[in-house]
């Protein structure tokens, strides 16, 4: 089937919000203690993500298969941070494909149409974090020639 890549409009909304919520659960699933999860999730994060498909700074892309909205990616430019030892650069906060859509070669082509919108917006690298545990994804980031630059470590007080 084929497959677009296309901005994320306000018609989305819906579509967003199920999709985040997907990853929100995800992530709770593999530490709930460290991933957070505030019932309703769906609403509010397709709201979000709706508002940041407007901010100049952020870039939201959804993969249309047919007439089927079946994954998104969301990132924005992030100013430099001296605590992190950080420069200025893009970071990908989301990534999602649904899984009767996965291993088809949909979230590489949203990553790369993300990196090609945030190369054109001048950043000049692109960082993200993925669980510990996900290792689907850190073989996804792996294929698509990611390093591995920080480790998060969390311990309950
Ligand atoms: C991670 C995720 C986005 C990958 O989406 P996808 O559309 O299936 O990935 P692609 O088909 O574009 O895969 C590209 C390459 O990445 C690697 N890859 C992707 N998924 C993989 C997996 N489950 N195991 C091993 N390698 C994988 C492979 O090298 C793959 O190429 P190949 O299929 O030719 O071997 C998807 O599994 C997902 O939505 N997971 C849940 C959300 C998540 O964890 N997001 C990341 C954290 S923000």
């Amino acid at each position: 089937m084929e497959l677009t890549i296309r901005p994320a409009s306000d018609a989305d909304r819906a579509d967003l919000g199920r999709m985040a919520a997907g990853l929100v659960r995800l992530h709770h699933a593999l530490d709930a203690r460290r991933f957070f999860l505030i019932e309703p999730i769906e609403d509010g994060y397709g709201r979000w993500l709706a508002r940041e498909a407007r901010n100049p700074r952020a870039v939201v892309l959804v993969a249309v298969a047919g007439d089927a909205i079946v994954g998104y990616v969301y990132g924005a430019l992030i100013e430099r941070d001296w605590s992190m030892l950080l420069d200025a650069c893009a970071a990908l906060h989301d990534i999602w494909v649904d899984d009767a859509a996965r291993r088809t070669g949909v979230a590489r082509k949203l990553a790369e149409a993300f990196l090609a919108r945030m190369t054109e917006r001048g950043a000049p690298r692109v960082v993200l974090s993925t669980a510990a545990t996900n290792e689907p994804a850190q073989r996804f980031f792996d294929a698509l020639g990611f390093r591995r630059t920080m480790v998060e470590m969390t311990r309950e007080l």
